[in-house]
């Protein structure tokens, strides 16, 4: 006989016989938000306190067990019990608890699960603290649990990678006593009535020692400092693990005070508006539709750009017909798709049973008449209008019915492209970043006449690769490229006004980024800029002061980066780590400042970042404005999916409204005494700062 009562919403207590089941329920997640803390403290401590029962075994209902503690919660001021206490409250019980971990236990998840007197896994099930994507610490007891369960090594690589375990490597690491199969709920029951006959052994976490493993500490701090030195939260970990070792309670006090201490950081809010901004750009009507159905996709152009899409296209599980013109660009592709899908085995990322499926799901073939019955076309060919029209007008003769048409063009017009089609509707744009692959940012891009199924369909494919799809309107660059256009003349005018280019990269290496601009342009190829202001030479506003004196004349030299070994920096066969600057490039700088008349000035580092980050800002700002993006936060994710914008920073946006509209209207007014072309105050930031708004309340409005 069993019977069930609610503790609150989210908790209820199943007693069966001699045994209690604790199940929260409080979807999607089942974070521990203030509900679930306080119907688990009420549970624990009814139970104790009535005595009837002699095993407890928690479980959750729903997807997965417990996911961490509720992020939303963390702009909020603390609710008691806070989740320390529950657990605490836990792990005194007298009664034994064992928690049954499915789906995910992550951060305060898994801490509750580490506070019980044992651990199941089901199969299959994860866990993971990854507070440290939050700009957080374990702060639940996970950094004093672990590391005597497990000891301080893996403690602190699960704690500072962030990653997710497998139930089978925990138990190898002691982290959980056992796997099981089954249903939450059965398996609990089962697990609860083993510990009454003694089957199942308990114990409290905190009554293990915590073994000092000097060699990890040591290791770790080294590796933190050369790779992670300007984040907080990481430090922190390495500090309260080592405190295990100590007492637990002291221990229990300095994770705590930790954890208040990241709270308060610009960093941890960095990061939760990643970690939220990463839903909210599909969190949009647009994506939430019917898609079409897609199994079949083709993908015209087997260079970089096309076989990195149908390389992420068949690690996802489509079909992919490949299309070249000629024999020899078809072996190129086909080669080049072989090599990515080895390097994801290397990695891990896909077994080689699986690269072997996808390699046969493959087909390449020579014109665009083997895509008749293909579900989706992404084309990437070369940037020209008339060669994209012309490929797009055969498309619509050739493609069955309701396939839908994409051009993967970064920055030209599909409005364009689709009239040249008898169904626009069937025409959208899905722009990958290189490479595709990897990148994991897709804008997608809604022509006039895009049909609502084909908008979700582009959703729908980026969650199927695994990409985060952002929705941008047709202009010149979309949302990533037209703001990369802008802010990018700023480190030219830096350097020619008197930084040199290591001394830009410098300054935004420190600020986060992982490479400063020059070292971006040499890695992408100077070539690709070159091209773009020759074909634009015509149509430049005449008032503007032009950037690419500098770029020009190292292209001239034939100097086009990495891959010919010398760019700003020279490279020893082709990646020189770290790279050294190329002293002739100076002699450049020198001799354009002489021919323009300029006096180089001196620039602090901050100097350079805030001009730099002022400018990506303005431009931000108009996309913003005219509509091009949806929201401030949909920038955001632009530049931290694809353009390696330091991701504890938030995105451009987020960073804006650290500095506010007010500061930021000063600063262009200030820097625009010298170039007022360049520098105007968009409307929207003044209005921002006349009402003291910011990006966030812009956010809010949708
Ligand atoms: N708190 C609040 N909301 C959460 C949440 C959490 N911990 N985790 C997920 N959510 C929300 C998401 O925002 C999303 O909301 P939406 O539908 O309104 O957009 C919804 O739950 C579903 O999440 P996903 O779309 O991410 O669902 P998936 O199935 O793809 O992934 C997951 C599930 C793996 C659990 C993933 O959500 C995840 O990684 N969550 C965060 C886990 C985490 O960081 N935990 C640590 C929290 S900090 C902590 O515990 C501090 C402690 O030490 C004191």
């Amino acid at each position: 006989m069993s019977d069930i009562k609610k503790v609150n919403d989210q908790i209820s207590i199943e007693s069966v016989g001699d045994v209690a089941l604790v199940c929260i329920n409080f979807p999607p997640v089942n974070a521990a938000g203030i509900g679930v803390r306080e119907g688990l403290s009420k549970a624990i401590e009814t139970l104790n306190a009535e005595g009837r029962v002699k095993a407890i075994a928690i479980y959750a209902a729903g997807r997965t067990f417990v996911a961490g503690a509720d992020i939303t919660e963390f702009d909020k001021p603390l609710m008691q019990p806070s989740l320390p206490e529950t657990l605490n409250t836990i792990e005194a019980s007298r009664i034994p608890v064992i928690c049954v971990l499915h789906g995910t236990a992550l951060g305060g998840g898994l801490e509750l699960a580490l506070a019980a007197h044992g651990r199941i896994a089901l199969e299959g099930t994860r866990i993971g603290l990854p507070e440290v994507f939050l700009g957080l610490l374990p702060g639940a007891g996970g950094t004093q649990r672990l590391p005597r369960l497990t000891g301080m090594a893996f403690a602190l690589d699960v704690a500072l990678s962030g990653r997710q375990v497998y139930a089978k490597e925990a138990l190898d690491q002691g982290a959980i006593d056992r796997i099981a199969s089954g249903d939450p709920r059965d398996v609990a029951l089962s697990a609860a009535q083993e510990v009454v006959a003694g089957t199942l052994a308990t114990r409290r976490t905190c009554d293990l020692d915590s073994e000092l493993d000097q060699a990890a500490i040591d290791g770790t701090r080294a590796m933190l400092k050369k790779k992670q030195a300007h984040l907080v939260s990481p430090h922190l970990i390495v500090d309260a693990v080592e405190q295990s070792a100590g007492d637990f309670d002291a221990g229990l006090k300095f994770e705590s005070d930790s954890f208040m201490a990241c709270l308060d950081t610009p960093q941890r809010a960095g990061l939760i508006h990643a970690f939220f901004g990463e839903r909210a750009v599909s969190n949009i009507a647009e994506a939430k539709g019917a898609p079409r159905d897609i199994a079949k996709i083709g993908v015209i152009g087997g260079g970089t750009m096309g076989s990195g899409i149908a390389t992420s296209c068949l690690i996802a599980g489509y079909t992919v017909r490949l299309i070249e013109v000629a024999q020899e660009g078809l072996d190129r592709g086909m080669a080049t798709i072989t090599k990515n899908l080895e390097g994801a085995v290397r990695r891990s990322k896909m077994s080689a049973e699986a690269r072997d499926a996808a390699l046969g799901r493959l087909h390449p073939a020579l014109g665009l008449d083997a895509l008749a019955d293909v579900d989706l076309v992404i084309e990437a060919v070369f940037e020209q209008m008339e060669v994209k029209k012309d490929i797009f007008g055969k498309l619509d003769t050739i493609c069955k019915k309701g396939a839908i048409l994409a051009s993967n063009t970064s920055y030209l017009d599909i409005n364009e492209i689709a009239d040249c089609t008898a169904r626009p509707g069937d025409v959208i744009g899905l722009h990958f970043f290189s490479p595709a692959h990897v990148m994991r940012l897709l804008e997608i891009v809604q022509g006039a006449k895009t049909d609502a199924d084909v908008l979700a369909t582009g959703f729908a494919l980026a969650k199927k690769l695994k990409k985060v799809g952002v929705l941008a309107q047709v202009c010149d660059g979309f949302i990533g490229n037209r703001i990369l256009a802008h802010y990018s003349k700023m480190a030219s005018y830096l350097v020619l006004d008197g930084a040199s280019p290591q001394e830009v990269d410098t300054a935004l290496e420190e600020f986060g980024f992982a490479m400063g601009p020059h070292k971006v342009g040499d890695l992408a190829g100077l070539d690709i800029g070159w091209m773009t202001r020759k074909r634009k030479a015509g149509t430049r506003d005449p008032r503007e002061r032009y950037a690419g004196d500098l770029a020009d004349r190292i292209c001239e030299q034939g100097w086009f980066g990495r891959k010919t070994g010398k760019g700003y920096y020279l490279y020893d066969d082709g990646a020189a780590v770290p790279p050294v600057p190329n002293e002739a490039v100076a002699g450049f700088i020198d001799a354009i400042r002489a021919e323009k008349g300029i006096t180089p000035k001196t620039f602090s580092n901050q100097e350079i970042v805030d001009r730099y980050m002022t400018a990506m800002i303005v431009e931000a700002t108009r996309v913003v404005a005219d509509g091009t993006a949806k929201r401030p936060v949909d920038i955001d994710m632009v530049f931290l999916f694809g353009y390696g914008f330091p991701r504890f920073r938030g995105g451009p946006l987020h960073y804006a409204d650290t500095i506010g509209a007010a500061e930021l209207v000063s600063r262009i007014e200030t820097y625009a005494k010298d170039d007022e072309d360049y520098w105007q105050v968009p409307d929207l930031l003044r209005k921002m700062a006349a009402d003291g708004t910011s990006f966030a309340d812009l956010n809010k409005e949708g």
